[in-house]
């Protein structure tokens, strides 16, 4: 399985993600984006058909702020690197 979550702290609302996945990824009031499917808790797998969406984002991402695990994130953004 392959989760996601927005580091949002990071995002600067470039918007590219949505593009890329717009099943996935939406925006809040401010532009910046949260993962969709659990509100960017991160814990709620991503359907199959959509996790080339999901790796486009990802790679799309000017900041890094798309994070793809095979874990779940439990809501918690993984340490910078
Ligand atoms: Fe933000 Fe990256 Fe999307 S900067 S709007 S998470 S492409």
């Amino acid at each position: 399985k392959l989760y996601s979550i927005v580091d949002k702290d990071t995002c600067i609302a470039c918007g590219a993600c949505g593009m890329a996945a717009p099943e996935l990824y939406n925006y809040d009031e401010e532009g910046l984006a949260y993962f969709l499917l659990d509100d960017n808790k991160g814990n709620t797998p991503i359907p199959e058909d959509l996790k080339l969406d999901a790796e486009d984002a990802q790679e799309g991402c000017p900041t890094g702020s798309i994070k793809l695990a095979d874990v779940s994130f439990e809501g918690k953004i993984p340490e910078k690197r």
